[in-house]
C-alpha cells in the first residue's frame, strides 16, 4: 500500500471514530412517574441491582458523548444527586413547570446549545425508562443515522402488544411521517405494532430546529417531543431503526412492566452463567445482579438471592433460600438457608440453615455457623465451630474451639461495644454468656451455663456455680392454701 493511501485509511478510521462519537446525549429523567404509584422517582427503581436511570446512563456513556446532559424534575434533587453519582460531569438541567417529554429537550437545550454549535455529530435522547437497551443497539441506531443521511431518526420496535406506546406512522417511501400516542391514535393507529421506544438520534441543528414551536395541543396537554420528528422532515430525512431485539427496547412505566424486564433481564444474567459453567437448578427464583460473580461448577439452588459484588468461587453450593449481599464465598463452601452480608467465608466452610450473617465477618476454611446462629464483625479463625443457637458479636474465635450451642457474646453494655477474645482449641460448653470485654486463653475448657465475666488463663477450665433448686411433689397452679405440699429442698 502507498504512504498517501495508508494515510487515506488511517484518516478514513480516525474519521470513523470521531463520526461515532456524539457531540451530545440528553437523558430524560424529570417524569413525574404517575403510574408506578411511588415517592419514589421511577428512573430511580432499581432492576439487577442498579437503578433504571445508572443502567442508561452506563449504556449511553459507551458512545462517549461530549456532553450528557440530564433533566430532571420530580424529586429533582434525589435523581440530580444519583445522575452525577453515576457521570460525574453530567450536566443537571431542571425542567420547568411545562410538562412533556419536548419540553424537557426544550430545557436541556436552553443549557447546551452553545456546545452544540462548537462540535460535529449528532444528538442522542433517551428517556430513563428503559433500563435493558445497550451500547450495541445505540451504536447501531447512530451508525444507520448516519449511512442513511437523515436529519433525525428515532430507534422503533415492534410488539405483540403495543398498548401504552407512541406508534410510527410511516409514509410510503418508508420514512417516518409522524408519531401518535396511545391516548392520541385513532382505531386504525392503534392497530400498528411498530412503537416509538423514546430514543432518538438528531443533527444538532434540526434538533434545534425543530423543537422551537412544540405545542400542547393533544390529549395529555403535554409538549410532545414525538412532535419533533413531524417538523424535522422540512430540514431533511426522519428515518427509523428497528431495535433487533425487541425486549431491549421495552419502556417501564408500571411496576407491572418493571416486574416483567426485571425477570426478563435475570433469566438472560442466569443463562449466560449458566453457559460458564454455574449450575442453577431453577433459574426462575434464582436471583442475580449484574455485579456478582461466580466460577465455574458453583451451584446455586432455588429461592436464592446473589446481590451486589457477591463473589462465589469454585465448586461452592449457594442455596437452597440463601441470600449474599457483597459476600465473598470461597470455593467448596456451602451456604444454605441464610443471609449473608459483606462477609468472608473461606474454603469448605459450612453455613446454615438458618444462620445470618451481618456485616463484617471473617470465618476461615472449615469453619462452621449452624443453625439459628446470629454473627456480627466475628473473626472465626479455622476449624472453628459455632453449631447452634448462639450470638457472636465483635469477638475473635481462635483456630479448632468449637462453642456449644446457645452460647452469646454480650458485646454491648447499654453505650459501648466491647471484644471477646477466645483463644485456640477452646471447649465452650453449652449456654455460655461471655461478659465482653473478655479474654478467654487457649485450650481452656468451659462448663455449661458459665457467665464469664472475668479474662481466664490457658489451659484453665472454668465454670459458674449456679445452684439448683428443686421442689418436691410441686402441684401446678396450686392456689395459696393447697401449696403446702410444694416445698422447697435445695
Ligand atoms: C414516551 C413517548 C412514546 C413512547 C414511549 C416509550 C412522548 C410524548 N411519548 O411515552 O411515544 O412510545 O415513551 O417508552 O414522548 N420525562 C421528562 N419530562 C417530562 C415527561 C417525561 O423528562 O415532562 C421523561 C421521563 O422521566 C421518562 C421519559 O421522559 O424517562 C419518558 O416519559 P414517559 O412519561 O415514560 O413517556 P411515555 O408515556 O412512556
Ligand atoms: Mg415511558
Amino acid at each position: 500500500m502507498s504512504e498517501s493511501k495508508a494515510e487515506q485509511v488511517e484518516m478514513s478510521q480516525t474519521e470513523m471514530s470521531q463520526g461515532s462519537s456524539l457531540t451530545a446525549a440528553i437523558i430524560l429523567a424529570a417524569g413525574e412517574s404517575t403510574r408506578m404509584k411511588s415517592a419514589t422517582p421511577k428512573v430511580l427503581h432499581t432492576l439487577g441491582g442498579k437503578t433504571l436511570l445508572h443502567r442508561v446512563m452506563t449504556s449511553v456513556e459507551g458512545l462517549n458523548p461530549v456532553t450528557t446532559a440530564v433533566v430532571v424534575r420530580f424529586e429533582g434533587e434525589r435523581v440530580a444527586q444519583a445522575a452525577s453519582s453515576y457521570t460525574p460531569d453530567a450536566i443537571i438541567v431542571k425542567q420547568d413547570d411545562i410538562p412533556g417529554t419536548g419540553r424537557a429537550v426544550q430545557c436541556a437545550l436552553a443549557s447546551i446549545s452553545s456546545r452544540l454549535e462548537a462540535q460535529q455529530g449528532p444528538v442522542l435522547i433517551i428517556a430513563s425508562d428503559m433500563p435493558l437497551l445497550d451500547t450495541e443497539t445505540l451504536q447501531a441506531l447512530t451508525n444507520a443515522h448516519k449511512e442513511q443521511g437523515n436529519a433525525a431518526t428515532v430507534l422503533t420496535t415492534t410488539l405483540a402488544n403495543p398498548f401504552g406506546y407512541g406508534r410510527i406512522i410511516r409514509d410510503e417511501s418508508g420514512h417516518v411521517q409522524r408519531i401518535v400516542e396511545q391516548k392520541d391514535a385513532n382505531t386504525a393507529e392503534r392497530d400498528v405494532k411498530e412503537v416509538n421506544t423514546s430514543v432518538y438520534v438528531f443533527e444538532p441543528s434540526v434538533l434545534l430546529k425543530a423543537t422551537q414551536n412544540l405545542d400542547a395541543d393533544n390529549a395529555q396537554k403535554e409538549f410532545y417531543l414525538t412532535d419533533a420528528l413531524e417538523t424535522a422532515r422540512q430540514f431533511g430525512a426522519v428515518g427509523a431503526y428497528e431495535a433487533p431485539d425487541s425486549e431491549l427496547a421495552e419502556g417501564i412505566n408500571d411496576r407491572v412492566q418493571l416486574a416483567h424486564l426485571a425477570s426478563l433481564h435475570n433469566k438472560r444474567v442466569c443463562e449466560r452463567w449458566m453457559r460458564d459453567g454455574v449450575t442453577i437448578l431453577d433459574p426462575s427464583t434464582t436471583w442475580i445482579d449484574d455485579d456478582v460473580v461466580l466460577a465455574r461448577d458453583v451451584e446455586v439452588l432455588p429461592g436464592s438471592f446473589l446481590q451486589g459484588k457477591t463473589r462465589v468461587e469454585e465448586g461452592a453450593v449457594v442455596g437452597p433460600y440463601t441470600t449474599l449481599i457483597d459476600a465473598h464465598i470461597e470455593a467448596g463452601a456451602h451456604v444454605e438457608r441464610s443471609r449473608v452480608q459483606e462477609t468472608h467465608i473461606g474454603e469448605k466452610a459450612n453455613i446454615g440453615p438458618w444462620t445470618y450473617l451481618r456485616p463484617g465477618n471473617e470465618l476461615a476454611a472449615n469453619t462452621k455457623a449452624g443453625a439459628f446462629v446470629e454473627m456480627k464483625k466475628a473473626h472465626i479463625d479455622e476449624g472453628s465451630k459455632v453449631p447452634h443457637l448462639s450470638y457472636v458479636g465483635d469477638a475473635h474465635i481462635a483456630e479448632h474451639t468449637n462453642v456449644g450451642g446457645g452460647t452469646i457474646t454480650a458485646n454491648y453494655d447499654g453505650t459501648n461495644k466491647h471484644h471477646t477474645e477466645i483463644g485456640a482449641n477452646v471447649h465452650v460448653g453449652a449456654g455460655n454468656l461471655f461478659v465482653a470485654p473478655v479474654t478467654v486463653g487457649s485450650g481452656v475448657t468451659t462448663g455449661a451455663g458459665s457467665v464469664v465475666r472475668h479474662d481466664v488463663e490457658d489451659n484453665a477450665m472454668v465454670y459458674s456455680e449456679n445452684s439448683q433448686h428443686a421442689v418436691e411433689n410441686w402441684t401446678p397452679h396450686a392456689t395459696a392454701d393447697a401449696s403446702n405440699n410444694n416445698e422447697e429442698r435445695k
